[in-house]
């Protein structure tokens, strides 16, 4: 290690935050979590520590990769930094994503919540190109790729061509979206309240390939007419049905993003298609679903739930890729 310290990427996520160190690849991913004592409001644990329950009130302190509670955010991330980054004289230089659409205001306060959280200095990469290069695309290729990360809170869809990003959406709405879908569906078919962690669970034991949908998952829950705990079986077609509504938002943006785009790029992304990064991205049956409705080839990427802390990586590893990004 320099005496300066290391470089690491970091993928702020609003489910998960994953660390990437130069030469050692992703080092940390946990629960973008902290769990306060009820009573006096003090931490009582971060991250994997925390997640499953301590009794406290647990909080999610980023939202969309940026953060919603600036204190708790600074704190969770000066957390993840230390657990990976020891080091007695330094702080680490570190290459974040850049939200899209996000606002001047909002870039501001995700800078100063990394520098307070220890950062020496910060590289912001656009997160459509840092999605796309941890999904393997060609960046430099003037052909248009489009690549959609489906996260916790938010899709972020977007078109780049030559290193450039032609045009972005963002839809509020990724995975939790679908957990909170799956909650309103087993309380309007079954009667049983689950809560959202649940909805959560029965998703992703649903599993991730296609298959034809003829399997269970057990849900429990709270009969709230008994007043006692009950067990339901929830046919995987359910979740997929739940679904639905969440997933056409996405597949409506992707639309209207592919249409703000010249005629050139469309007529690309028609042959090319889209790549699906973020844990959304394994939902079962919607790269087929999205095929069908947007019809362009649809893939999911190798590691979707790393892809954007992997594009971010490589831009650390790749200095000049870096330097060129950065003037953007
Ligand atoms: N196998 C799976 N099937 C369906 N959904 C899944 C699966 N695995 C993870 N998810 C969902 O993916 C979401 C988390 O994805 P990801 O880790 O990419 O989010 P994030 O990067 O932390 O959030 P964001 O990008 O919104 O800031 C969660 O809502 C989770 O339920
Ligand atoms: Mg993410």
């Amino acid at each position: 290690m320099s005496l300066l310290g290391r470089d690491l990427a970091l993928d702020l996520g609003g489910a998960s935050t994953r660390i990437y160190i130069r030469g050692k690849g992703i080092v940390l991913d946990e629960p973008s979590v902290i769990v306060r004592d009820l009573r006096t409001g003090k931490v009582i644990g971060y991250g994997a520590d925390a997640a499953g329950g301590t009794g406290g009130e647990t909080c999610w302190p980023v939202s969309g990769g940026l953060p919603v509670d600036g204190e708790l955010a600074r704190r969770m991330i000066r957390h993840f930094i230390r657990k990976v980054h020891w080091h007695p004289f330094s702080r680490p230089r570190m290459v974040m994503a850049l939200p899209d659409d996000s606002t001047p205001i909002e870039r501001k306060a995700l800078r100063e919540v990394a520098y307070d959280a220890d950062a020496r200095g910060i590289v912001m990469i656009p997160h459509a190109l840092a999605a796309a290069l941890g999904a393997g695309l060609a960046v430099k290729d003037c052909a248009g790729h489009m690549v959609i990360d489906i996260g916790r809170d938010s899709t972020r869809i977007a078109v780049l061509s030559g290193e450039s990003v032609v045009a972005t959406t963002t839809v509020p709405g990724g995975g939790h979206a679908m957990d909170r879908a799956i909650v309103r569906l087993v309380e309007s078919e079954y009667g049983l309240l689950i809560d959202e962690g649940e909805a959560e669970s029965a998703k992703l034991r649903a599993g991730t390939e296609w298959k034809p949908l003829d399997r269970h998952v057990t849900v429990h829950g709270h009969d709230p007419e008994t007043g006692r705990e009950r067990s339901v079986p929830l046919p995987v077609q359910g979740i997929y049905e739940a679904t639905r509504q969440p997933v056409e938002a996405i597949v409506r943006a992707a639309v209207e993003t592919v249409e703000r785009c010249p005629a050139e790029l469309t007529a690309d992304l028609g042959e090319r298609g889209a790549v699906l990064v973020g844990g959304g991205a394994l939902l079962r049956g919607l790269g087929r679903r999205l095929r069908a409705e947007l019809c362009m080839p649809v893939r999911r990427s190798e590691r979707p739930l790393e892809s954007l802390a992997l594009g971010l990586g490589r831009c650390m590893e790749n200095l000049g890729l870096t330097a060129k990004l950065r003037r953007r």
